[in-house]
């Protein structure tokens, strides 16, 4: 169990935030499968300040997905607590802010990573929240800015002094962006020097790694990104691992499922067309290292309608004929892509 402030979450498991890809659909998705705590993309403060409708929409939530932590970027504390503010009314059970994101448009206006490099800066961002936020409040930070300035640990005695409750370390440097091995050391040494919750994220890409970043660096909870693309059923599997069962891969079944069902959810957030395009990229995940997968994808990216996208993503994932009418020894998946409305599909 990992407690953040006030608040005791079910077990020691972050989904981490995902700009385009941790939207409502998919933290639904991983709260089902185990995730204690899940996170919007990151959002403009100055988008929440502004009141602008489209930043709003990041916000949209639904109970089964709660608790729900609100990431917000920005530079200029007065907007940042304004921003906190906004977001704890429009339901945010926590507020984390990002001080870790190396994208060229955010760190220019001084956001995200840049902030690694403005100690100042950082300690009255994270008081001028803290002073309007009645929730959980957390960082979410790397290892400085580069290797000449490994600012971890300050930035996190910086955060806890000023009231943070918990902080997340991703621990390569921003101008590494992703490129080489997260250094859980980094971790073991925030963890050394603070007395808030440390979790650790970094390189999780299977239900051992967690272990082994629990047992190596002492975090109290981790965090994981890019390990929960197209197999959100990590989160079960680390639960099982904790428990001293082995972990539950995903049935074939199952695997079309949760597919399904994710592809639904983005139906009801965003309509057919847009989901459908963000359905095609998900797929290249959930289909990963599966049996003629490539296929299968460079077929369904000639498909536009969504019966048949649903017809083709069955007909690829099924043990079942009997819904769609596709045969079992269909097996080509440049065959699903043709199969659709108006064919016979026998
Ligand atoms: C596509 C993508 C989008 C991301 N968006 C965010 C974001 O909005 N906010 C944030 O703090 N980190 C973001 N990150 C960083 C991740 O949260 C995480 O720190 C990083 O990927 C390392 O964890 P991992 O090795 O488990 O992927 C993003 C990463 C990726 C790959």
């Amino acid at each position: 169990m990992l407690q953040i402030g006030a608040l005791k979450l079910k077990n020691r498991l972050i989904m981490a935030p995902m700009s385009g890809i941790t939207n409502l659909p998919f933290r639904r998705i991983v709260k089902r499968l185990g995730a204690g705590l899940v996170t919007t993309e990151m959002i403009s403060a100055m988008g929440i300040a502004r009141h602008q409708e489209k930043t709003f929409r990041y916000l949209k939530s639904d109970p089964e997905e709660r608790p729900l932590s609100v990431q917000i970027f920005g530079e200029d504390p007065r907007v940042m607590a304004e921003a906190g503010r906004m977001v704890v009314d429009a339901g945010a059970d926590l507020v984390d802010i990002n001080m870790g994101c190396p994208a060229r448009k955010v760190v220019k206006t001084g956001s995200g990573g840049a902030l690694l490099r403005s100690p100042g800066r950082v300690r009255d961002i994270v008081s001028a929240v803290r002073a309007v936020c009645p929730v959980p409040l957390t960082v979410k930070t790397r290892a400085g800015w580069s290797p000449d300035e490994p600012i971890a640990c300050d930035i996190a005695r910086i955060v806890e002094d000023c009231g943070a409750d918990a902080i997340t370390i991703h621990p390569r440097f921003v101008i590494q962006r992703f490129s080489g091995s997260a250094d859980w050391d980094i971790i073991s040494q925030v963890k050394s020097k603070t007395g808030i919750p440390v979790i650790g994220n970094g390189d999780i890409w299977s239900a051992s790694r967690a272990q082994e970043m629990m047992q190596q660096t002492g975090c109290d909870g981790v965090m994981i990104a890019r390990g929960a693309l197209g197999n959100p059923w990590i989160f079960r599997e680390i639960l099982d691992m904790e428990k001293g069962l082995t972990p539950r891969p995903p049935e074939s079944g199952e695997r079309m499922e949760i597919i399904f069902e994710h592809f639904r959810l983005l139906v009801d957030l965003m309509g057919e067309e847009r989901a459908a395009k963000a359905m095609r990229g998900l797929l290249l995940w959930y289909t990963k290292g599966l049996p003629r997968s490539t296929r299968f994808r460079a077929a369904f990216t000639t498909i536009h309608d969504l019966d048949t996208m649903m017809a083709v993503m069955e007909a690829y994932f099924s043990l079942s004929t009997v819904s769609t009418g596709i045969p079992l020894s269909m097996t080509d998946p440049m065959a699903y892509a043709t199969f659709g409305k108006g064919q016979s599909g026998t």
